[in-house]
């Protein structure tokens, strides 16, 4: 039995049975693989069903609000997936074009790579063309016993290349994720179960010992520390200053609260005195939370200050992109994950 063959056996066996996979709609494939690019299947299932229900179709996400839209996505991190998802549909509605169908075509759009174009290209219209993600690059970078660097983009077209040669032509799509269930449940990047593997008798890295060895990665990039200084400021009608995240960088879209930020640890005298001058508030110097929180390339050390001031007014702020709402809006806003567990922990969502 040749390679493609014993793999799509093996899936109509083993596969993982997920919500995305009970439907052929492209909506609803491009909609769960946006939110797989990042972040792992047992996370996604929750927010995929909850998407579609608030957003069934491509119509109704091309009409919604960005906030609304980031809100459904709030504590999924890499924000800008969702922007993408949501400026896809829009564009696809507003020019009147129809879901493109083409490997070529999808990859045009920002947010759709080659990966997820392939995927959604061979599950749902059946195109013979690889998604080669990091699952992928594992099982067959060990299955050929390919020591190239497997984050390069050569590497990954070159893979590209040579699964296009050897994977089923009649289903390309079940191919495709039988590759990611292989990768995520066998061919695993710590104790894989090379026993239960339905190609092991023809794997180069069982042969010659190196299972182990590969993939071949580069080194991380360099990880940058950032502190960050909180000022959770509310009047006694418990009013809550917002702050709306719009520059080049993490979050952008989402909401926050006015912020002083550093790269190195402050003192809480010097806290006070960059508080003052870029808000000309005052804060106690009292912690009311702390918490580290970790993205791909970079660790946030944060820190929540409280103040509380007479009224609201916005003129304490100089910044545009600041206003308070009342506490009982909070819920409409999306935040990214640190806020959540600070408004968590403060019992006020
Ligand atoms: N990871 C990325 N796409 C996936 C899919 N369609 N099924 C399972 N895992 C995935």
């Amino acid at each position: 039995m040749d390679f493609s063959k014993k793999i799509i056996n093996w899936y109509h066996k083993n596969h993982r049975k997920l919500p995305w996979r009970e439907t052929k709609n492209p909506y609803y494939i491009l909609v769960s693989e946006f939110m797989l690019q990042q972040t792992r299947v047992s996370q996604t299932i929750k927010y995929y069903l909850n998407f579609i229900k608030e957003f069934p179709s491509l119509e109704k996400l091309a009409q919604a609000k960005e906030k609304n839209v980031l809100k459904k996505w709030e504590g999924l991190g890499y924000y800008s997936r969702a922007k993408y998802l949501h400026s896809f549909a829009k564009k696809l509605k507003n020019n009147n074009i129809s879901f493109p169908r083409k490997y070529q075509e999808l990859i045009k759009y920002k947010g759709i790579g080659p990966y997820t174009g392939a995927a959604i290209a061979s599950i749902c219209f059946h195109e013979i063309i690889p998604a080669i993600d990091g699952n992928a690059c594992r099982v067959f970078s060990r299955y050929f016993g390919i020591y190239d660097d497997i984050t390069s983009t050569i590497t990954k077209n070159m893979l590209q290349n040579i699964v296009s040669k050897i994977m089923d032509f009649k289903h390309p799509g079940i191919f495709n994720q039988a590759i990611m269930d292989l990768g995520s449940i066998v061919c695993t990047t710590k104790n894989p179960k090379c026993l239960s593997c339905p190609v092991n008798n023809s794997c180069f890295s069982i042969k010659n010992g190196t299972v182990g060895k590969l993939p071949v990665k580069k080194i991380k990039k360099f990880i940058r520390h950032r502190f960050f200084y909180y000022i959770f400021i509310h009047d006694r009608n418990q009013n809550i200053c917002l702050h709306k995240r719009s520059d080049k960088d993490i979050w952008k879209g989402l909401y926050d609260f006015p912020l002083v930020e550093s790269e190195k640890n402050l003192s809480i005298h010097e806290i006070i005195n960059k508080v003052w001058k870029k808000f000309r508030i005052i804060i106690s110097n009292f912690l009311i939370y702390k918490m580290k929180h970790k993205l791909t390339h970079q660790i946030l050390s944060i820190r929540f200050f409280n103040c509380e001031i007479l009224q609201n007014s916005n003129k304490n702020i100089f910044f545009d992109n600041f206003f308070f709402i009342p506490q009982n809006q909070i819920g409409e806003y999306p935040f990214p994950r640190p806020i959540i567990l600070f408004l968590k922990h403060k019992k006020m969502i």
